[in-house]
């Protein structure tokens, strides 16, 4: 079904034709306060404008609200015919919506497997590049935000029904490899374990600034490495697939669904590198500067995009140009979204502006959702006691553990291998919900003791609120109370918190419709949060288990549909949810 805010916008559509023949956006918002109805129309004062303009006669925006009400038909969302009380202060048109229509909402949305929240019609195929980890590197806090954020929107894009591409554009091409292969092979070494490597790299590094000959040497590995040598190649293959064993070993761990067959590295790119540069070339847009190719992509003046350096080589924009090229006329993306760093936000302006007008990404919707920068508690990015950069792996397993201690607390009579369960739901949901819950565009701070809280907005507040709303079902059964379950509900809301939990639950599919627009799985958290608390109220103020049918078995029907929407919520999140904490 359609959700409400689409439904009032037809209906607010046709009678702004009715009344006045434009085809005007009537500006449905819910209103943040229950005093202005449940949604609101701000088209009125826009209308005012062009009707005057249009008429020569001043109109006012009571009078347009009050010409629009007069052709409204809501068919049954409110209760009554429009009315002069609809309208509030200078021009706002209030609706209420009806309580039996909401009941036959809910009717509908308990029947349906996707809670009554329609696919898309028109289904986009969405490439998502997220993670990125550089090889021969662990993973640190600096990945941690692009791979929770950008797994949690993919997801709530497949429920929409796009076809989502995930694209793991990994950090394994470059300069550096050939420092690193020359180390590995001055002293001998394989790829043994990742934390070898990380030390090789900084060795590497001091080498190759402090000694020209193995600076010449490594430059020497480079060029074999991307000519195809196969000794060269052997080696960097082993690194990758040691980096590889550890970042999916974190994804692993996050629940996240990166796959090796979703990997697409830097390297993937370089036999199409050459031809990026020729063609930017060929075009125009790449020219000459200082011996290195460019394109002004912010105009002549402003810091270029460089595409090759002088005396060869290519760079991270030329893959990132070559990615693009490739996503939208191999993969046919509509739209590409890459979940990095807003640090890197120029970088993209120039990748997108360069690709535009090379004429890669015809109709293609290019976005940058930039993230803001993983605090420590001394509002400094976060780094670790002594200074370094946190693993990712450290800090999911700090994370689990300090769970496992505040469940082994509150329920120190359960079996151990359960509280483990519940601690790797809490302290993993607990990291990725508390990254999750914040608008990605701010900077955050990072704490243990916050994400880990039972208040508030977090995941073992949500995840016990689910198991809650769960619980009731079991006292049900204790008590041989039948429920036959949604599929068969019928709902009658008439207590002020019952109304307020059903039209909450309703707002589901806007909800996920923002996420997917916007890319802000904080929307998400904001309204599951809401909607714990709406459940909290409505539990306080309407007795489930000792009421009369058929008012049990309505309420049974909203816990149950409250549960439903909180889990599947939670899913499009990643963040697990156990029956019972
Ligand atoms: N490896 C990069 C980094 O660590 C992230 C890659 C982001 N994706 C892209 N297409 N550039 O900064």
């Amino acid at each position: 079904m359609k959700t409400i805010a689409h439904q009032l916008d037809a209906a607010f559509r046709a009678a702004i034709r009715a009344a006045f023949d434009l085809d005007a956006d009537p500006l449905i918002t819910a209103s943040q306060n229950d005093k202005f109805g449940d949604y609101q129309s701000n088209a009125a004062m826009g209308l005012a404008k062009l009707v005057t303009e249009r008429t020569g006669q001043k109109t006012n925006p009571r009078a347009v609200a009050e010409q629009i009400l007069a052709k409204l038909d809501l068919g049954g969302m409110a209760d009554g015919p429009p009315d002069k009380n609809w309208i509030a202060g200078p021009g706002f048109i209030n609706v209420r919506l009806s309580p039996r229509w909401v009941a036959a909402q809910l009717a509908a949305a308990a029947k349906d497997d996707r809670l009554g929240v329609e696919a898309v019609e028109v289904p986009q195929t969405v490439v998502v590049d997220y993670s990125g980890p550089n090889v021969a590197k662990e993973m640190h806090v600096g990945h941690i935000r692009s791979t929770i954020l950008g797994d949690a929107v993919a997801r709530v894009l497949e429920f929409r029904g796009d076809r989502v591409i995930r694209q793991n554009h990994l950090g394994d091409w470059g300069t550096q490899f050939g420092m690193l292969i020359a180390e590995l092979r001055s002293v001998g070494g394989g790829a043994e374990h990742i934390e070898d490597l990380e030390a090789f790299y900084v060795q590497a590094k001091k080498r190759f600034d402090a000694e020209p000959a193995f600076a010449d040497e490594a430059r020497q590995t480079v060029v074999q490495l991307q000519a195809g040598g196969s000794d060269e190649l052997g080696l960097w293959q082993r690194i990758v697939a040691e980096t590889r064993r550890h970042y999916q070993a974190v994804y692993e761990t996050l629940g996240v669904g990166l796959k090796q067959s979703d990997e697409r590295g830097e390297s993937f790119y370089n036999p199409y590198l050459a031809d990026v540069v020729r063609e930017l070339r060929a075009k125009g847009l790449a020219v000459e500067s200082e011996g290195a190719i460019a394109v002004f992509a912010d105009g002549p003046g402003k810091a270029p995009l460089i595409v090759e350096k002088s005396g060869g080589g290519f760079l991270y924009g030329t893959t990132d140009l070559a990615a693009l090229r490739y996503r939208t006329e191999q993969l046919h993306a509509n739209r590409v979204l890459y979940f990095v760093d807003a640090r890197q936000s120029q970088h993209f302006q120039q990748v997108f502006a360069t690709a535009r007008k090379a004429g890669w990404a015809e109709g293609v919707a290019l976005e940058h959702a930039a993230f803001g920068t993983m605090l420590g508690p001394d509002g400094k990015p976060f780094k670790s006691r002594t200074g370094g950069t946190v693993k990712l792996k450290d800090l999911l397993g700090e994370a689990e553990e300090r769970a496992f201690a505040l469940v082994t607390e509150k329920n120190p009579e359960l079996p151990e291998d359960r509280r483990k369960a519940i601690a790797h739901a809490v302290g993993i949901g607990g990291v990725k919900y508390a990254d999750l819950s914040k608008d990605r565009t701010s900077d955050y701070m990072f704490s243990f003791d916050a994400m880990l809280a039972t208040d508030g907005n977090t995941a073992p507040y949500m995840q016990y609120a689910y198991a809650r709303v769960r619980s009731i079902f079991r006292k049900a059964a204790e008590r041989e109370i039948s429920y036959a379950g949604l599929a068969a509900a019928t709902f009658d809301v008439s207590a002020p918190q019952e109304i307020a939990l059903a039209k909450q639950i309703l707002r589901f599919g806007e909800t996920v419709e923002g996420v997917a627009r916007e890319l802000k799985p904080h929307l998400l958290c904001a309204y599951l949060y809401d909607l714990a608390g709406k459940y909290s109220s409505f539990y306080e103020a309407c007795p489930v288990l000792t009421s009369e049918e058929p008012t049990r078995t309505s309420r049974l029907a909203l816990a149950d549909l409250t549960a439903r929407t909180l889990a599947k919520g939670l899913d499009l999140l990643g963040i697990e949810h156990p029956e019972q904490m």
